[in-house]
């Protein structure tokens, strides 16, 4: 009776707060990162980088470099032996310049010595020889007809419009109109460990790259190409990261093949291990954002139409710029039922860092104007902000701005549990306090499509090799990677639980692109939906071998039931375990590996018309800040942080609240803290110390619910959700201080100075 009740509440591993597979070599220290290895015979790198924005290359000597003891060699484009240019989207990014380098920060060569000092050293006694060009750093002034000219004949790398109905007719005709200019500033990722790999190279021309990683398959394309070299000559292996959000998504493909082009020259392991500052001027960022966004409704507050114009800072080179800008264009109306959408978009090139990957994905920034100017809409039809976004929200069956009919939203149900929790409506009508310190209370309300939708479609598909041994242990590998999130713990989860296998005695193999299949790259809050679901399709076959051996084991009559759960095979009061009957299959020589395969239902978006399914799914989210706010210096605190999150289903809710916490505090330190500058074209503060991001004194008490409406076509209904955490805080905030002080910031951060000045400006 018990075992049968265990069977009827169906999941045993699933659902549950499972230990972190990396937990103790975390905490304790043990877990080795890239720089905490060396090889017999190993050299060092150092990157030479362009001082200015824009020059053109006369140039470069070792010169004096080359008396720098332990000096070996000096890397240069000319010993790029493949192609110099980088594929990605569109292939304009050189893995070293020869002519024209466009942004300072931008690798122009390496100094290769024995020791990291000497390569320091060397590295800033190369003779770099280069005449000044004129620089663009403003991508609104880029647009202009007459701006100067840095890529093409527009300075446009991608652009893209979505048309719904007709927004100008039906904005000319609504009872109210709102319309406002955002501006988001850079994000920087701030992982603890900084970008570092380390290239091996092997017998008969192939090369090793061992680093820190998202997507080792992208940084193996790369190595392939540089080289000139075939793909199964290359092998990269991810070691242990110490944080990616995004940041070592695309970036790390230019510190593998830096450090691989230097291992080919010399013969020798090389590692390459960035030090901060040049993390900060030459990695990738969160895109500055320029939103120029309209709404309008009618008398009720019924939204009629939105027009969206929104532009990425993309920088130097344009990387992952266009799928950036996608994933914006796609959300710039916000998750809302709207008949008329005129969206347009463009991310623009200046001479700075190239922007790219970065937790959001280009949804951050126009998520901080549509609900910024929700609120802005609210207060002028004179309704409650919750309301009027209760009387818009996509519901099942509405559709999005390129007309893909939303099923399963779960908007309802976050935005019912964070009123609820916040005490949204007493806390709304708090009276103004007597001092100088104001409550404020805001909100915002997000969706997120899941994966890489229509754009990134040929990407979006996983493997998964699976393997039972003969001592019942599991072995499961996927060529997506952990870099802090939990992908280990909860692909784990979902393995055991398809085997019945014991949680502690599934692992993942370590992701080497010799030992695991390509599952596309690890971004996109996919991973779970996306690996899990070829983690199930491998199982499923060796599953349904051990059920018939367990059967037998059980000595069950035909039509009497075998349960399976918590590793345990049962029928009555006979038990068998998962290790048994994994070694009686070995004995009967059954197949127990299978590789799995899983792609998602193809998307119908249409990029040239703009119109179609853009994403497989969506999850949601609503954030309600709470805030203290000075009405005399204009600092600002978030007190508390309610949030809900519908992620279908949380396979480890532990693990789920940890991605709610450091994202939401993410999105606090874009909110508020986080301030990339540049001063003549040279970003002016690449550092810890005078770029501030969050700590643990700035996080709020969170109160954090997990929705959980079940995504079918997910494994065990589970859909991503990793991103979202970031998106809304930052509006939330915005509308927590006009709430507190009566003013609204339209740029993040919201500085204390800026605040302050708009209370002067009354
Ligand atoms: Mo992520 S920003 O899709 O690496």
């Amino acid at each position: 009776m018990a075992k049968k009740k265990i069977a009827a509440e169906g999941l045993f591993c699933v659902g549950k707060s499972q230990g972190r597979k990396d937990a103790l070599s975390k905490a304790l220290g043990t877990a080795r990162y890239t720089d905490d290895y060396s090889y017999g015979g190993m050299l060092y790198a150092a990157t030479v980088r362009s001082p200015r924005p824009h020059i053109k290359i006369r140039g470069i000597r070792a010169g004096a470099a080359a008396e720098v003891k332990g000096f070996v060699t000096l890397v240069t484009a000319a010993d790029i032996p493949g192609r110099r240019m980088w594929s990605l989207v569109i292939n304009d990014y050189p893995f070293l310049p020869d002519r024209t380098a466009r942004f300072a920060g931008e690798a122009l060569a390496l100094a290769v010595a024995e020791t990291q000092e000497a390569a320091e050293a060397a590295a800033k006694l190369v003779e770099v020889y280069y005449e000044e060009l004129p620089y663009l750093d403003d991508p609104v002034k880029g647009l202009e007809p007459d701006a100067l000219k840095i890529y093409g004949d527009n300075n446009v790398f991608s652009s893209f419009v979505i048309k719904k109905g007709d927004a100008d007719k039906a904005l000319g005709k609504a009872a109210v109109v709102v319309e406002r200019v955002f501006k988001t500033n850079y994000q920087v990722h701030v992982y603890l460990e900084t970008q570092a790999m380390i290239a091996f190279p092997e017998a008969e021309n192939g090369m090793t790259v061992y680093g820190s990683m998202q997507c080792p398959y992208y940084v193996l394309d790369g190595v392939s190409e540089a080289l000139g070299i075939a793909h199964n000559k290359v092998r990269i292996v991810q070691r242990t990261t110490g944080g990616g959000f995004g940041g070592k998504e695309e970036v790390p493909t230019i510190v593998g093949v830096h450090a691989a082009l230097c291992a080919r020259k010399t013969g020798r392991p090389v590692k390459l291990v960035y030090n901060r500052v040049e993390d900060f001027q030459s990695m990738s960022k969160r895109h500055p954002g320029w939103v120029k966004i309209a709404y309008g409704a009618d008398r009720n507050g019924r939204l009629v139409a939105a027009r969206v114009k929104y532009v990425l800072d993309a920088g130097a080179y344009s990387t992952m710029s266009p799928v950036v800008l996608w994933r914006g264009t796609v959300h710039a109306a916000g998750p809302y039922s709207i008949p008329n959408a005129d969206i347009s978009t463009f991310a623009v090139a200046t001479n700075k860092v190239p922007c790219g990957a970065y937790r959001g994905f280009g949804q951050p920034q126009v998520a901080f104007a549509n609900e910024s100017l929700m609120d802005e809409l609210a207060e002028k039809l004179g309704m409650d902000p919750l309301e009027l976004r209760l009387k818009n929200i996509l519901r099942d069956g509405d559709t999005t701005a390129t007309g893909q009919v939303i099923k399963n939203s779960g908007l309802e149900e976050v935005i019912s549990a964070v009123r609820k929790k916040s005490g949204w409506e007493k806390n709304r009508r708090r009276a103004p306090a007597a001092g100088p310190k104001q409550y404020g209370i805001g909100l915002s309300v997000n969706y997120y499509g899941v994966g890489l939708g229509a754009m990134g479609r040929y990407l979006d598909r996983a493997g998964a090799n699976v393997m039972v041994s003969k001592d019942g242990s599991v072995r499961i590998a996927v060529g997506n990677v952990e870099m802090g999130q939990g992908a280990l713990t909860v692909l784990a989860q979902i393995g055991a639980e398809t085997l019945n296998a014991p949680y502690c005695g599934v692992e993942l193999t370590d992701v080497d692109t010799a030992r695991v299949p390509d599952s596309g790259p690890t971004v996109a809050s996919r991973t779970t939906l996306m690996s899990g679901n070829a983690i199930i399709d491998a199982c499923n076959p060796i599953r349904a071998r051990m059920f018939v051996v367990a059967r037998e084991l059980l000595e069950a009559k035909s039509g009497a039931v075998v349960n399976a759960s918590g590793g345990i095979f049962s029928c009555g009061a006979k038990t068998v375990t998962f290790a048994a009957v994994a070694s009686e299959c070995w004995k009967r020589r059954l197949k127990m590996a299978e590789q799995g395969w899983y792609v998602p239902e193809r998307t119908s978006f249409d990029l040239k018309t703009g119109r179609g399914d853009a994403y497989v799914t969506y999850s949601y989210a609503a954030n309600v800040a709470e805030i203290s706010a000075d009405s005399e210096t204009g600092e600002v605190r978030v007190e508390r942080l309610i949030c809900a999150h519908d992620m279908g289903k949380a396979v480890n809710p532990d693990l789920v609240i940890g991605q709610i916490h450091g994202g939401a505090l993410q999105g606090i330190g874009y909110a508020l803290y986080e301030n990339l500058l540049h001063k003549d074209g040279v970003m002016w503060n690449p550092n810890m110390t005078d770029y501030v991001v969050p700590s643990a004194f700035e996080a709020p008490a969170y109160d954090a619910t997990i929705v959980e409406k079940p995504y079918r076509a997910g494994p065990y209904n589970a859909k991503g959700f990793g991103e979202l955490p970031l998106i809304g805080p930052s509006a939330a905030i915005a509308n927590a201080i006009k709430h507190a002080l009566g003013v609204r910031v339209p740029q993040t951060p919201l500085l204390p100075e800026k605040v302050w000045a708009a209370l002067e400006a009354g």
